[in-house]
């Protein structure tokens, strides 16, 4: 059971799936599945070009918001392909997917890319959701925890103390994702309650107290609230088992408090 102070987090990543028509179909599935649903965030992240399609039909939600999938550090200027802080705001998006495994292992994003990333989205008012986890040959030469506080040293170094408490944190292990392969429940806790230490050490126990630690890596409806009932874990970040909306919704659905 996460802390009460904590508002879980379910969020959907979709990756490079679902057009603009795709995009409305699932929202107008999804969205009365989850009407009644209290006490928790649920965050829709669809690819650039559907954010305006979808950002129209959840605009009136209380319960579901919007992120990207990825974003540039400047706001404008001859950065062919890129898209900036200020465009994702015209569609309502509240949160920024930042270093997501894809991003740093299929298009080499380093850390010190990452970081500036972390930096613009908090100046331009959106919600970073930062990814980190390790790869399989990582954790075999016991090397996640270095992994890990690496890649948070690098995610956090230009945040302040006040602002770092936007920042919701995804532990996505390389090896769970689009694997069905899911840590174990002993594995994510581990490693979430390794991810709050480095936290606690780095701000204010009340900042660091409020990040979300979101797990990722082939969560489904039947893992979820196993999941979620871990102390540490404060909400999922989903890929695959988020395209179809009777299976989210079911994800979304899950036991908090
Ligand atoms: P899967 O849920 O398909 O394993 O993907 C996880 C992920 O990468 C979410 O960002």
């Amino acid at each position: 059971m996460n802390s009460s102070k904590r508002k879980p987090v379910l969020a959907a990543n979709w990756k490079m799936y679902k057009t603009v028509a795709e995009t409305r179909d699932f929202l107008k599935v999804f969205l009365p599945l989850v009407n009644n649903l209290s006490e928790r965030e649920v965050v829709i992240a669809p690819p650039f070009t559907a954010l305006s399609a979808a950002g129209e039909i959840i605009k009136e939600s209380e319960l579901v918001s919007l992120a990207a999938q990825n974003m540039y550090f400047e706001q404008k200027g001859g950065f062919t392909g890129e898209i900036s802080p200020i465009m994702l705001k015209e569609f309502g998006v509240k949160w920024v997917i930042l270093g997501h495994s894809e991003r740093r292992h299929i298009f080499g994003e380093e850390n010190s890319l990452i970081a500036l990333k972390v930096k613009t989205a908090l100046e331009n008012d959106l919600l970073p959701i930062l990814c980190i986890g390790e790869k399989l040959e990582e954790r075999e030469a016991g090397l996640t925890n270095e992994i890990l506080e690496k890649q948070l040293s690098a995610g956090f170094s230009e945040v302040g103390n006040q602002e770092a408490g936007k920042v919701a944190v995804a532990y996505e292990p390389v090896w769970a994702i689009g694997t069905g392969k899911t840590a174990t429940p002993d594995q994510a806790q581990d490693a979430h309650i390794h991810i709050r230490s480095w936290l606690t050490g780095h701000f204010d126990s009340g900042i660091a107290g409020q990040i979300r630690i979101l797990y990722g890596g082939s969560v489904k409806p039947e893992n979820v609230n196993e999941l979620m009932a871990l102390p540490d874990v404060d909400g999922a970040l989903v890929g695959g088992a988020s395209l179809k909306p009777g299976s989210f919704a079911q994800i979304a659905s899950c036991r908090v408090g």
